[in-house]
């Protein structure tokens, strides 16, 4: 049946400029997909008398796209590592190396997206452990949900502890069997997963690009110039390559498919080659500010001349929270400290239209536009006190969003949709 989601409707066009409605309507048919959306003044007589939620004054807009989440350390934020390199080894590779267990993470697989969809998440490129079951238990319970994932097993075959290694064999033979499996299956995607230099022998990194290039569609996602300490230790095991990011692309691994989270301290030439290759850097900053990874600069990144393409995420369960609303709080704040002000409509196109480009995935979600699969968020910017008190000085809709990302979080998810079934109420 028909339904019709009423309120302060926003989305974006292609060209970026918010689209937004005081009094707008979406009206979704019975597969999931946007048959109209608009003012509501403009609804066509046949949706009249189709079931209606209707949120006021509350914001409907597409749900948030999470560009790099790690579903293996969803119970695992607030570990405090020294750094990113002691964080993994004291606390990630045990956590992740109980995936193996296919209850564990079928169980889990629930769990984590019923937290994505709280948070008004309803897309997301994620990371499985390096175990099978784990990839098998996210793919099928994001199908069970309908909603558009991407995700793939992570490789790694050095500088772990051997319950979460494998070989570059291995990996390849499980990458392929899962890629057959998923990719392409409703709205799931793969992603070529290895986990960064520092885990992937040569062999490895070669393998992945080897797959990349040879699997139609599928995305690459791997983590890119974090910490000092990590840096140096790649120029260590690659004492060859001009810098970190020459590591992957000598192995293939950048292109218009690529994502790499994180990207803070680039020289130049590696800002020259991301650019140029069409890959996508991935600001992840409550992880970045958490770890004590260092301050990445979306002014630096976007200079005109050699633009990187810019995504943001959370990055669980180094990031700390699962909001995105909070995620683009924390930008905003890291931003501050580069010397740049970016805007709340800014960073709210980046959480989605933007991101569901970096992921692919725009011809079927991130906008309200018709032909697009419901996937939806409804914000309620007076959701607690402090938000409801600061809600009355506010002039704006970019007065609005601003304050939704400073001080908003799961509190302010009124409710959310994938494909059109509402997957997350709150009273
Ligand atoms: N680099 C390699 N693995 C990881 C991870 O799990 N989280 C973060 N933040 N960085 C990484
Ligand atoms: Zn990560």
């Amino acid at each position: 049946m028909t339904r019709v989601i009423k309120g302060q409707t926003l989305s974006f066009a292609a060209d970026g400029e918010a689209v937004h409605e005081s009094k707008g309507a979406v009206a979704v048919g019975d597969d999931g997909a946007i048959l109209w959306a608009g003012p509501r003044a403009l609804l066509p007589r046949g949706f009249a008398q189709a079931e209606a939620d209707d949120y006021g004054e509350m914001i409907v807009m597409p749900g948030f796209i999470d560009a790099h989440i790690h579903f293996p350390q969803y119970r695992m934020l607030a570990a405090p590592g020294k750094d990113l390199l002691d964080w993994l080894t004291r606390f990630t590779f045990p956590e992740e190396s109980r995936y193996a267990d296919a209850a564990h993470a079928q169980a889990a697989a629930k769990i984590f997206l019923q937290r994505l969809f709280a948070h008004g998440t309803t897309s997301a490129l994620a990371f499985c452990s390096v175990h099978k079951t784990c990839a098998d238990a996210l793919f099928a319970a994001a199908q069970d949900a309908g909603m558009a994932l991407v995700t793939g097993k992570t490789m790694m075959d050095r500088n772990a502890i051997p319950a979460v290694e494998d070989t570059p064999e291995t990996g390849a033979r499980e990458t392929v069997a899962l890629y057959e499996k998923w990719h392409g299956r409703d709205r799931l995607r793969y992603a070529v997963t290895p986990r960064f230099a520092i885990t992937s022998s040569d062999a490895q990194l070669k393998v992945s690009g080897e797959l990349l290039a040879s699997l139609p569609g599928a995305l690459m996602q791997t983590h890119l110039s974090e910490s000092p300490r990590e840096i140096a230790f790649v120029k260590e095991l690659f004492p060859w390559s001009k810098d970190y990011t020459d590591v992957y692309d000598r192995f293939g691994l950048l292109g218009e498919r690529s994502l790499f989270a994180h990207g803070i301290h680039l020289s130049e030439r590696e800002c020259g080659r991301l650019s140029e290759s069409g890959s996508t850097v991935v600001h992840c900053p409550t992880s970045n500010t958490f770890l004590g990874s260092g301050l990445m600069s979306m002014p630096r990144l976007s200079e005109r001349g050699r633009p990187v393409h810019l995504g943001v995420a959370t990055d669980v369960g180094g990031g700390v929270s699962y909001s995105m609303l909070a995620t683009l709080g924390e930008a905003y704040k890291v931003q501050m400290l580069n010397g740049y002000k970016p805007s709340a409509l800014g960073l709210f196109h980046m959480a989605t239209r933007g991101n569901a480009g970096r992921l692919k995935i725009a011809h079927e979600t991130g906008a309200l536009e018709q032909g697009k699969f419901a996937d939806i968020v409804v914000l309620d910017p007076q959701a607690t006190p402090v938000l409801a008190s600061r809600h009355a000085l506010s002039s704006s809709l970019e007065d609005v969003l601003f304050s939704l990302m400073i001080l908003g979080d799961d509190r302010a998810v009124k409710a959310t949709y994938v494909k059109g079934r509402k997957v997350h109420g709150r009273a």
